[in-house]
Protein backbone atom coordinates (compact mmCIF):
# COMPACT_ATOMS: atom_id res chain seq x y z
CA UNK A 1 0.00 0.00 0.00
CA UNK A 2 1.60 3.86 -0.81
CA UNK A 3 1.68 5.65 2.05
CA UNK A 4 1.14 9.50 1.91
CA UNK A 5 1.72 11.43 4.56
CA UNK A 6 -0.14 14.53 4.95
CA UNK A 7 1.30 15.56 8.19
CA UNK A 8 1.36 19.68 9.10
CA UNK A 9 5.47 19.12 10.47
CA UNK A 10 7.51 17.16 10.91
CA UNK A 11 6.45 16.58 7.21
CA UNK A 12 7.09 14.37 3.73
CA UNK A 13 10.49 15.00 2.83
CA UNK A 14 11.72 14.87 -0.55
CA UNK A 15 12.72 10.96 -1.45
CA UNK A 16 15.97 11.63 -3.40
CA UNK A 17 16.75 13.68 -0.20
CA UNK A 18 16.53 10.76 1.64
CA UNK A 19 18.44 8.87 -0.44
CA UNK A 20 21.07 10.64 -0.39
CA UNK A 21 21.20 10.95 3.22
CA UNK A 22 21.02 7.43 3.37
CA UNK A 23 23.63 6.74 1.04
CA UNK A 24 26.12 9.09 3.25
CA UNK A 25 24.85 7.96 6.55
CA UNK A 26 27.70 5.47 7.62
CA UNK A 27 30.35 7.03 6.21
CA UNK A 28 30.16 10.79 4.89
CA UNK A 29 32.01 12.18 1.92
CA UNK A 30 35.07 9.45 2.50
CA UNK A 31 35.26 11.49 5.94
CA UNK A 32 35.24 7.73 7.36
CA UNK A 33 32.56 9.31 9.61
CA UNK A 34 28.54 9.87 9.18
CA UNK A 35 27.63 13.74 9.56
CA UNK A 36 25.40 12.54 12.93
CA UNK A 37 29.30 11.84 14.65
CA UNK A 38 31.12 14.45 12.77
CA UNK A 39 32.49 17.53 15.12
CA UNK A 40 30.39 20.99 14.29
CA UNK A 41 34.22 22.41 14.09
CA UNK A 42 35.17 20.07 11.38
CA UNK A 43 36.34 21.07 7.82
CA UNK A 44 33.02 18.59 6.15
CA UNK A 45 30.74 20.52 8.56
CA UNK A 46 31.47 24.22 7.73
CA UNK A 47 31.46 23.49 4.58
CA UNK A 48 27.79 21.71 4.99
CA UNK A 49 26.56 25.20 6.79
CA UNK A 50 28.25 27.77 4.37
CA UNK A 51 26.71 25.74 1.44
CA UNK A 52 23.42 25.74 2.98
CA UNK A 53 23.40 29.14 3.41
CA UNK A 54 24.26 29.84 0.10
CA UNK A 55 21.91 27.61 -1.42
CA UNK A 56 19.15 29.11 0.33
CA UNK A 57 20.49 32.61 -0.18
CA UNK A 58 20.47 31.71 -4.06
CA UNK A 59 17.18 30.07 -3.55
CA UNK A 60 15.27 33.42 -2.05
CA UNK A 61 17.91 35.94 -3.51
CA UNK A 62 18.94 37.04 -0.14
CA UNK A 63 20.74 40.57 0.30
CA UNK A 64 24.06 40.71 1.34
CA UNK A 65 22.86 42.81 4.01
CA UNK A 66 20.78 40.30 5.83
CA UNK A 67 21.99 37.67 8.02
CA UNK A 68 21.13 33.64 7.45
CA UNK A 69 21.38 32.28 10.86
CA UNK A 70 20.18 28.40 11.91
CA UNK A 71 19.29 28.43 15.19
CA UNK A 72 17.16 25.60 17.61
CA UNK A 73 13.96 26.16 19.88
CA UNK A 74 11.75 25.94 16.83
CA UNK A 75 9.38 28.45 15.50
CA UNK A 76 8.60 28.79 19.12
CA UNK A 77 11.63 30.41 20.69
CA UNK A 78 10.89 33.11 17.87
CA UNK A 79 8.04 34.44 19.68
CA UNK A 80 10.40 35.42 22.70
CA UNK A 81 13.61 36.02 20.87
CA UNK A 82 12.09 38.76 18.56
CA UNK A 83 10.90 41.27 20.82
CA UNK A 84 13.97 40.39 22.78
CA UNK A 85 16.07 41.79 19.84
CA UNK A 86 14.01 44.34 18.06
CA UNK A 87 11.25 45.73 20.29
CA UNK A 88 12.78 47.01 23.55
CA UNK A 89 11.49 50.27 24.04
CA UNK A 90 9.08 50.09 21.16
CA UNK A 91 6.27 49.54 19.88
CA UNK A 92 5.25 46.26 18.14
CA UNK A 93 2.25 45.36 16.37
CA UNK A 94 0.83 41.99 16.01
CA UNK A 95 -1.40 40.89 12.63
CA UNK A 96 -3.24 37.68 13.58
CA UNK A 97 -4.87 35.69 11.16
CA UNK A 98 -3.79 32.19 12.82
CA UNK A 99 -3.93 30.34 16.35
CA UNK A 100 0.59 30.47 15.82
CA UNK A 101 -0.03 34.22 14.83
CA UNK A 102 -2.08 34.57 18.11
CA UNK A 103 0.88 31.96 20.05
CA UNK A 104 3.38 34.81 18.88
CA UNK A 105 1.63 37.74 20.68
CA UNK A 106 0.17 35.95 23.90
CA UNK A 107 4.00 35.28 24.08
CA UNK A 108 4.82 38.92 23.25
CA UNK A 109 2.55 40.16 26.32
CA UNK A 110 3.76 37.85 28.65
CA UNK A 111 7.37 38.77 28.17
CA UNK A 112 6.35 42.86 28.42
CA UNK A 113 5.50 42.07 31.75
CA UNK A 114 9.16 42.23 32.78
CA UNK A 115 10.70 43.80 29.34
CA UNK A 116 10.01 47.24 28.42
CA UNK A 117 7.58 47.12 25.13
CA UNK A 118 4.34 47.37 24.10
CA UNK A 119 3.04 44.78 21.94
CA UNK A 120 -0.43 45.79 20.83
CA UNK A 121 -2.73 43.93 18.47
CA UNK A 122 -3.28 45.27 14.82
CA UNK A 123 -6.41 43.39 13.94
CA UNK A 124 -7.24 39.56 14.63
CA UNK A 125 -10.09 36.70 12.90
CA UNK A 126 -10.17 34.94 15.50
CA UNK A 127 -13.94 35.74 16.10
CA UNK A 128 -14.71 33.30 13.16
CA UNK A 129 -12.03 30.88 14.18
CA UNK A 130 -9.63 32.87 11.43
CA UNK A 131 -11.50 31.88 8.56
CA UNK A 132 -9.83 35.19 6.47
CA UNK A 133 -6.86 37.37 7.26
CA UNK A 134 -7.71 40.39 8.85
CA UNK A 135 -7.46 43.65 7.23
CA UNK A 136 -6.38 47.22 9.45
CA UNK A 137 -6.19 50.56 8.66
CA UNK A 138 -2.30 51.56 8.08
CA UNK A 139 -2.48 54.87 9.82
CA UNK A 140 -3.61 53.22 12.99
CA UNK A 141 -0.06 52.37 13.37
CA UNK A 142 2.66 54.42 15.03
CA UNK A 143 5.29 55.02 12.28
CA UNK A 144 8.06 54.67 15.39
CA UNK A 145 7.14 50.94 16.21
CA UNK A 146 9.83 47.94 15.92
CA UNK A 147 7.93 45.91 13.83
CA UNK A 148 4.55 44.25 12.28
CA UNK A 149 4.57 40.78 12.98
CA UNK A 150 2.31 38.63 10.33
CA UNK A 151 2.50 34.45 9.55
CA UNK A 152 2.68 34.26 6.20
CA UNK A 153 1.00 31.00 6.10
CA UNK A 154 -1.58 29.43 8.71
CA UNK A 155 -0.78 26.78 9.51
CA UNK A 156 -3.92 25.38 11.10
CA UNK A 157 -6.46 27.26 9.14
CA UNK A 158 -5.07 27.21 6.02
CA UNK A 159 -4.84 30.60 5.15
CA UNK A 160 -1.48 32.91 3.41
CA UNK A 161 -0.55 36.66 3.07
CA UNK A 162 0.91 37.03 -1.08
CA UNK A 163 0.97 40.23 -0.55
CA UNK A 164 2.11 42.24 2.41
CA UNK A 165 -0.24 44.91 3.80
CA UNK A 166 0.79 48.83 4.13
CA UNK A 167 2.11 49.17 7.76
CA UNK A 168 2.51 52.78 7.28
CA UNK A 169 6.77 52.52 6.68
CA UNK A 170 7.10 50.31 9.80
CA UNK A 171 9.47 47.32 9.30
CA UNK A 172 7.07 43.63 8.26
CA UNK A 173 8.70 40.65 10.40
CA UNK A 174 7.20 37.53 9.50
CA UNK A 175 6.50 34.11 10.71
CA UNK A 176 7.05 31.81 7.36
CA UNK A 177 7.61 28.55 8.78
CA UNK A 178 5.06 26.69 6.49
CA UNK A 179 5.26 28.55 3.33
CA UNK A 180 8.95 29.64 3.16
CA UNK A 181 10.13 28.17 -0.62
CA UNK A 182 6.32 27.49 -1.27
CA UNK A 183 5.86 30.46 -2.65
CA UNK A 184 8.15 33.98 -3.54
CA UNK A 185 8.28 36.75 -1.29
CA UNK A 186 10.81 39.31 -1.60
CA UNK A 187 12.87 39.45 1.36
CA UNK A 188 13.91 43.40 0.78
CA UNK A 189 10.03 43.49 2.24
CA UNK A 190 10.86 42.07 5.49
CA UNK A 191 13.30 43.47 8.46
CA UNK A 192 13.34 39.44 9.51
CA UNK A 193 11.89 35.92 8.48
CA UNK A 194 11.96 32.98 10.34
CA UNK A 195 11.02 29.44 10.15
CA UNK A 196 10.95 26.25 11.59
CA UNK A 197 12.79 23.75 9.04
CA UNK A 198 10.17 20.56 9.52
CA UNK A 199 7.83 21.80 6.99
CA UNK A 200 8.96 22.81 3.63
CA UNK A 201 12.93 22.88 4.62
CA UNK A 202 13.99 19.35 6.35
CA UNK A 203 13.62 18.16 9.67
CA UNK A 204 12.79 19.40 13.49
CA UNK A 205 15.41 20.90 15.58
CA UNK A 206 16.39 24.24 12.93
CA UNK A 207 15.10 27.17 12.55
CA UNK A 208 16.07 29.52 9.72
CA UNK A 209 16.44 33.09 10.69
CA UNK A 210 16.74 35.73 8.15
CA UNK A 211 17.62 39.13 9.50
CA UNK A 212 18.79 42.55 8.17
CA UNK A 213 21.74 43.73 9.27
CA UNK A 214 20.65 46.78 10.75
CA UNK A 215 18.05 45.55 13.09
CA UNK A 216 20.77 43.28 14.88
CA UNK A 217 20.79 43.90 18.46
CA UNK A 218 22.90 46.24 20.45
CA UNK A 219 22.96 45.96 23.38
CA UNK A 220 25.13 43.67 25.55
CA UNK A 221 22.70 41.90 27.87
CA UNK A 222 20.85 39.20 26.45
CA UNK A 223 21.55 35.74 26.73
CA UNK A 224 24.25 34.72 24.03
CA UNK A 225 21.42 31.84 22.94
CA UNK A 226 19.05 34.18 22.43
CA UNK A 227 21.28 37.39 21.00
CA UNK A 228 20.51 37.25 17.01
CA UNK A 229 24.53 39.23 16.61
CA UNK A 230 25.87 36.50 18.73
CA UNK A 231 24.15 33.88 16.78
CA UNK A 232 25.29 35.65 13.14
CA UNK A 233 28.93 36.57 13.96
CA UNK A 234 29.04 32.94 14.71
CA UNK A 235 28.36 32.09 11.45
CA UNK A 236 25.58 29.08 13.11
CA UNK A 237 28.15 28.25 15.30
CA UNK A 238 27.92 29.73 18.86
CA UNK A 239 27.26 26.58 20.41
CA UNK A 240 27.09 23.18 18.80
CA UNK A 241 24.20 23.25 16.15
CA UNK A 242 21.51 20.69 15.30
CA UNK A 243 24.18 19.47 12.50
CA UNK A 244 22.17 16.69 11.15
CA UNK A 245 18.99 18.88 10.64
CA UNK A 246 21.04 21.60 8.89
CA UNK A 247 22.89 18.71 6.93
CA UNK A 248 19.23 17.19 5.85
CA UNK A 249 18.31 21.12 4.95
CA UNK A 250 20.78 21.69 2.55
CA UNK A 251 20.14 18.45 1.19
CA UNK A 252 16.57 19.92 0.38
CA UNK A 253 17.66 23.33 -0.38
CA UNK A 254 19.69 21.76 -3.29
CA UNK A 255 16.91 19.98 -4.32
CA UNK A 256 14.75 22.65 -4.80
CA UNK A 257 17.68 24.49 -6.77
CA UNK A 258 18.83 21.67 -8.86
CA UNK A 259 15.77 19.36 -9.72
CA UNK A 260 13.22 21.79 -9.15
CA UNK A 261 14.57 24.51 -11.04
CA UNK A 262 13.99 27.52 -7.84
CA UNK A 263 11.15 28.80 -5.84
CA UNK A 264 9.20 30.61 -8.70
CA UNK A 265 8.79 26.86 -9.86
CA UNK A 266 8.54 25.32 -6.79
CA UNK A 267 5.93 27.92 -6.41
CA UNK A 268 4.23 27.30 -9.76
CA UNK A 269 4.10 23.78 -8.78
CA UNK A 270 2.65 24.57 -5.41
CA UNK A 271 -0.81 26.52 -6.54
CA UNK A 272 -0.79 23.38 -9.46
CA UNK A 273 -0.90 21.28 -6.72
CA UNK A 274 -2.98 22.74 -3.86
CA UNK A 275 -5.79 24.08 -7.21
CA UNK A 276 -6.40 20.16 -8.02
CA UNK A 277 -7.74 19.69 -4.38
CA UNK A 278 -9.18 23.22 -4.14
CA UNK A 279 -11.03 22.77 -7.42
CA UNK A 280 -12.56 19.51 -6.93
CA UNK A 281 -14.14 20.73 -2.98
CA UNK A 282 -15.62 24.09 -4.74
CA UNK A 283 -16.76 21.72 -7.58
CA UNK A 284 -17.95 19.58 -4.57
CA UNK A 285 -21.51 20.20 -2.56
CA UNK A 286 -20.06 17.42 0.12
CA UNK A 287 -17.15 19.04 0.97
CA UNK A 288 -16.40 22.17 2.15
CA UNK A 289 -13.26 24.61 2.72
CA UNK A 290 -13.72 26.81 5.46
CA UNK A 291 -11.52 29.28 3.91
CA UNK A 292 -13.83 31.23 1.66
CA UNK A 293 -11.99 33.94 -0.10
CA UNK A 294 -9.94 32.16 -2.90
CA UNK A 295 -7.02 34.83 -2.70
CA UNK A 296 -6.50 33.62 1.35
CA UNK A 297 -5.48 30.35 0.39
CA UNK A 298 -2.47 28.68 1.13
CA UNK A 299 -0.69 25.94 -1.07
CA UNK A 300 0.81 24.03 1.53
CA UNK A 301 -2.37 23.59 4.31
CA UNK A 302 -6.10 22.44 3.24
CA UNK A 303 -8.70 22.28 5.58
CA UNK A 304 -11.85 20.90 4.63
CA UNK A 305 -14.93 19.49 6.09
CA UNK A 306 -17.38 17.09 5.35
CA UNK A 307 -21.55 18.11 6.47
CA UNK A 308 -20.97 16.70 9.81
CA UNK A 309 -18.55 15.77 12.33
CA UNK A 310 -19.73 11.87 12.49
CA UNK A 311 -18.67 11.68 8.81
CA UNK A 312 -15.94 13.80 9.59
CA UNK A 313 -14.70 11.07 11.84
CA UNK A 314 -15.54 8.45 9.52
CA UNK A 315 -13.72 9.84 6.65
CA UNK A 316 -10.28 10.25 8.62
CA UNK A 317 -10.53 6.41 9.82
CA UNK A 318 -11.37 5.34 6.20
CA UNK A 319 -8.96 7.64 5.07
CA UNK A 320 -6.05 6.46 7.37
CA UNK A 321 -7.01 2.71 6.63
CA UNK A 322 -5.69 3.77 2.79
CA UNK A 323 -2.51 5.17 3.42
CA UNK A 324 -3.94 8.40 3.72
CA UNK A 325 -1.92 9.41 6.87
CA UNK A 326 -2.35 12.55 9.40
CA UNK A 327 -5.28 13.99 7.70
CA UNK A 328 -7.03 14.94 10.67
CA UNK A 329 -7.29 18.89 11.00
CA UNK A 330 -6.09 19.77 14.45
CA UNK A 331 -8.23 20.03 17.20
CA UNK A 332 -8.73 23.87 17.07
CA UNK A 333 -10.39 23.22 14.11
CA UNK A 334 -11.55 19.75 13.32
CA UNK A 335 -12.35 18.12 10.03
CA UNK A 336 -9.35 17.34 7.62
CA UNK A 337 -6.35 18.86 6.46
CA UNK A 338 -4.09 17.67 4.01
CA UNK A 339 -0.50 18.86 4.09
CA UNK A 340 0.84 19.39 0.96
CA UNK A 341 4.23 21.32 1.60
CA UNK A 342 6.90 21.17 -1.80
CA UNK A 343 7.70 17.37 -1.15
CA UNK A 344 4.80 15.96 -0.97
CA UNK A 345 3.59 14.16 -4.45
CA UNK A 346 1.50 15.68 -6.69
CA UNK A 347 0.13 11.95 -7.64
CA UNK A 348 -0.68 11.93 -3.60
CA UNK A 349 -3.75 15.10 -4.27
CA UNK A 350 -5.06 12.63 -7.06
CA UNK A 351 -5.47 9.89 -4.74
CA UNK A 352 -6.81 11.95 -2.67
CA UNK A 353 -9.36 13.29 -4.98
CA UNK A 354 -10.21 9.69 -6.13
CA UNK A 355 -11.15 8.61 -2.51
CA UNK A 356 -12.82 11.60 -1.49
CA UNK A 357 -15.25 11.07 -4.58
CA UNK A 358 -15.98 7.60 -3.66
CA UNK A 359 -16.37 8.47 0.18
CA UNK A 360 -18.84 11.25 -1.21
CA UNK A 361 -20.79 8.61 -3.76
CA UNK A 362 -21.17 6.30 -0.72
CA UNK A 363 -21.89 8.74 2.25
CA UNK A 364 -24.06 11.82 0.62
C1 LIG B 1 3.24 29.01 11.44
C2 LIG B 1 3.89 28.32 12.59
N1 LIG B 1 4.64 29.02 13.46
C3 LIG B 1 5.24 28.45 14.51
C4 LIG B 1 5.11 27.11 14.76
C5 LIG B 1 5.79 26.51 15.96
O1 LIG B 1 6.92 25.89 15.54
P1 LIG B 1 7.78 24.95 16.52
O2 LIG B 1 6.98 23.73 16.80
O3 LIG B 1 9.01 24.69 15.69
O4 LIG B 1 8.11 25.73 17.74
C6 LIG B 1 4.37 26.32 13.89
C7 LIG B 1 4.25 24.86 14.11
O5 LIG B 1 3.57 24.15 13.42
C8 LIG B 1 3.74 26.95 12.78
O6 LIG B 1 3.00 26.23 11.94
Amino acid sequence: MTIYNFSAGPATLPKPVLEKAQAELLNYQDSGMSVLEMSHRSPEFDKIVKDAEATLRELMAIPDNYKVIFLQGGGSTQFSMLPLNLAQGKKAYYLVGGSWGKKAYTEAVKLSKTIPFEPILLASSEDTVYDHIPSFDPSTIDPEAAYVHLTTNNTIEGTAIYDLPDTNGVPIVADMSSNILAARYNVEDFALIYAGAQKNIGPAGVTVVIVREDFLNDQPQLSAMLDYRIQAEAGSLYNTPPCFSIYISKLVFDWVKNEIGGVDKMAEIQREKSGLLYDYIESSDFYTNPVKDAKDRSVCNIPFVTPSKDLDAKFVAEADALGFKNIKGHRSVGGMRASVYNAFPRQGVLDLIDFMKKFEAENK
